[in-house]
């Protein structure tokens, strides 16, 4: 290619280019906008209307039977803010970047594990209500946020920490 060609092809590289993107300047506009528009809405929607089933009152949970759980996947659950968002509050072995408005898990079953029934902890992973009916920490199987076996993978998890 020559110089000149090459110039040429660069101009109308430049020109396609700047026609094509007002198109897609648009579109983002477009999208911010409606992302915008939907965070206006959720602000105006109450808690109830957000979480329809935050209002329900607390409810008992039991483990189903059969399912055996699996440690790595509630460790994956743990520290993930779509499902059980458990590391906002709570820190646990292997988790970075914790919060601590809950107690510390770190080295559950050791520290803390012994005094408590599996039944007990998968109660309050399910809906810790029951236990403290002004507990912060959000039930998960109540409000469908965990399917029961993520709830058992959970409890797996925090009892492998020794
Ligand atoms: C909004 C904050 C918050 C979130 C999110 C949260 N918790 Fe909690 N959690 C707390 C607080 C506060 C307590 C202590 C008060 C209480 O017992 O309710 C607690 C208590 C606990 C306990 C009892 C510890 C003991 O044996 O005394 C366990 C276990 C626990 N949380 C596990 C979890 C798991 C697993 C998740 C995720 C599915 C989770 N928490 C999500 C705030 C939270």
């Amino acid at each position: 290619m020559t110089n000149k060609a090459f110039a040429t092809a660069l101009t109308l590289a430049a020109v396609a280019f700047m026609a094509f993107s007002p198109g897609v300047w648009a579109q983002e506009k477009k999208e911010e906008k409606k992302e915008a528009k939907l965070g206006v809405e959720a602000l105006k929607m109450s808690d109830a209307e957000l979480f329809p089933d935050i209002n329900k009152p607390a409810q008992k949970w039991a483990e189903p039977a059969g399912y055996k759980g699996s440690k790595e996947n509630g460790a994956k659950i743990f520290s993930d803010m779509q499902q059980g968002n458990c590391a906002a509050c709570h820190c646990a072995d292997g988790v970075k970047g914790c919060g601590n408005i809950g107690p510390s898990l770190i080295k559950y079953k050791k520290e803390l594990g012994e005094q408590r029934t599996r039944d007990w902890l998968f109660q309050k992973i399910a809906d810790a209500r029951i236990d403290n009916p002004d507990t912060l920490m959000p039930p998960t199987l109540s409000t469908n946020t965990l399917k029961i076996e993520e709830a058992v993978d959970v409890v797996e998890f925090l009892e492998s920490l020794k």
